[in-house]
C-alpha cells in the first residue's frame, strides 16, 4: 500500500510540476471559489484528484477513496484512500513551493501508509504505520526541544474569516511563549517538518481528513506525539496536534489555556 501510494501521489505530482511550469510562463489557469472567496479551487487541484482515482482505480479496484474535490465515503469497509491533490492550493496559485500532493491508505479510519511529494522541490514523504517514516528513503526522527521558550511552532489557518479571527487571537497570545511561529500554507507539509525536526511542533484547527492523512501518520512515525481531531476531549473536535515528545504536554497545556480547540 505504500509503494501505491507514492506511485500515485509521484504521478499526480508529475502533473502538477507541469502546470506550474506552464503557469509561470503565463499560461493562464481556470480558477473557482468554494466556501468564501478567498477558498479557491483551480482546474489543476481537480485535475490532480481526476488521476490518482483513475489510477487507485486501476492499482486497487473496489477500494473507496474520499478526494477533497470530489468526496467520497469517510471509511467503510476495507480500504479507503484518503487524497489531497493538492495542498496548498493558494501557495501554488501565487507560485510559491509550498504544495503537495498527499494520498493516504486508511483502515478504520486510521492510517496505515501515506505518501506526500511536493512537486515543486520533488520531495517525497512516506511511512507506514509501525515501520517509520521516511524523506526520499533517509529515516525520519523528530527534534528534542528543551523548552517551550525555544520551541519553532507551525500552524495554519481555516478559509471562514470568523473562525481566522479567533484563530489569530491565540496566536498573537503564542508568538511571545515560543521560538516563533510558521504558516508555510500546507498542513501536509507541515506535519512533515515535525517529522523532519523542521518545525518542533505544529498545531491547527479546523483541517479535514486530506488535509492529515498522510501527514500526521509521517509525523507519528517519526516519534512524534499526534493528537487527531476529536481524540482528545480537551483539544476538541477540531485540533490537529503534532508535537516533540520533549515539549509536547506543555504546550498542549498551552494551547488550550489560550482557547485554541474554541478557536
Ligand atoms: C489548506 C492548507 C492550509 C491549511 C488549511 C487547509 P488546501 O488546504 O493545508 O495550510 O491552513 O486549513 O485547508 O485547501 O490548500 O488543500
Ligand atoms: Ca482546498
Ligand atoms: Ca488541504
Ligand atoms: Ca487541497
Amino acid at each position: 500500500m505504500q509503494a501505491i501510494a507514492v506511485r500515485v501521489a509521484e504521478e499526480a505530482a508529475d502533473l502538477v510540476r507541469q502546470a506550474r511550469e506552464a503557469m509561470l510562463t503565463g499560461e493562464p489557469v481556470q480558477v473557482d471559489t468554494k466556501s468564501t472567496e478567498t477558498d479557491v479551487v483551480t482546474a489543476v487541484d481537480r485535475a490532480s484528484e481526476r488521476l490518482i482515482r483513475r489510477r487507485l482505480a486501476e492499482l486497487r479496484p473496489g477500494d473507496g477513496v474520499l478526494g477533497e474535490e470530489e468526496g467520497g465515503p469517510a471509511g467503510g469497509d476495507g480500504v479507503t484512500w484518503v487524497v489531497d491533490p493538492i495542498d496548498g492550493t493558494v501557495n501554488f496559485l501565487y507560485g510559491l513551493p509550498g504544495f503537495a500532493v498527499s494520498v493516504a491508505a486508511q483502515v478504520d479510519g486510521a492510517s496505515v501508509a501515506g505518501a506526500v511529494v511536493e512537486p515543486a522541490s520533488g520531495r517525497c514523504w512516506t511511512a507506514v504505520r509501525g515501520q517509520g517514516a521516511w524523506l526520499d528513503g533517509r529515516r525520519l526522527h523528530v527534534s528534542a526541544p528543551p523548552r517551550l521558550d525555544l520551541t519553532l511552532v507551525g500552524t495554519g489557518f481555516s478559509y471562514d474569516p470568523a473562525r481566522r479571527a479567533r484563530q489569530a487571537k491565540v496566536v498573537a497570545e503564542l508568538v511571545p511563549r515560543v521560538r516563533d511561529i510558521r504558516r508555510a500554507g500546507a498542513a501536509s507539509l507541515d506535519l512533515c517538518a515535525v517529522a523532519a525536526g523542521w518545525l518542533d511542533a505544529y498545531a491547527e484547527h479546523g483541517l479535514h481528513r486530506w488535509d492529515w492523512a498522510a501527514g500526521a501518520l509521517i509525523a507519528a512515525e517519526a516519534g512524534a506525539l499526534v493528537t487527531l481531531p476529536g481524540e482528545d476531549p480537551e483539544l476538541g473536535e477540531d485540533v490537529t496536534f503534532a508535537a516533540a515528545p520533549s515539549i509536547a504536554e506543555p504546550l498542549r497545556a498551552l494551547l488550550i489555556e489560550l482557547g485554541l480547540p474554541e478557536a
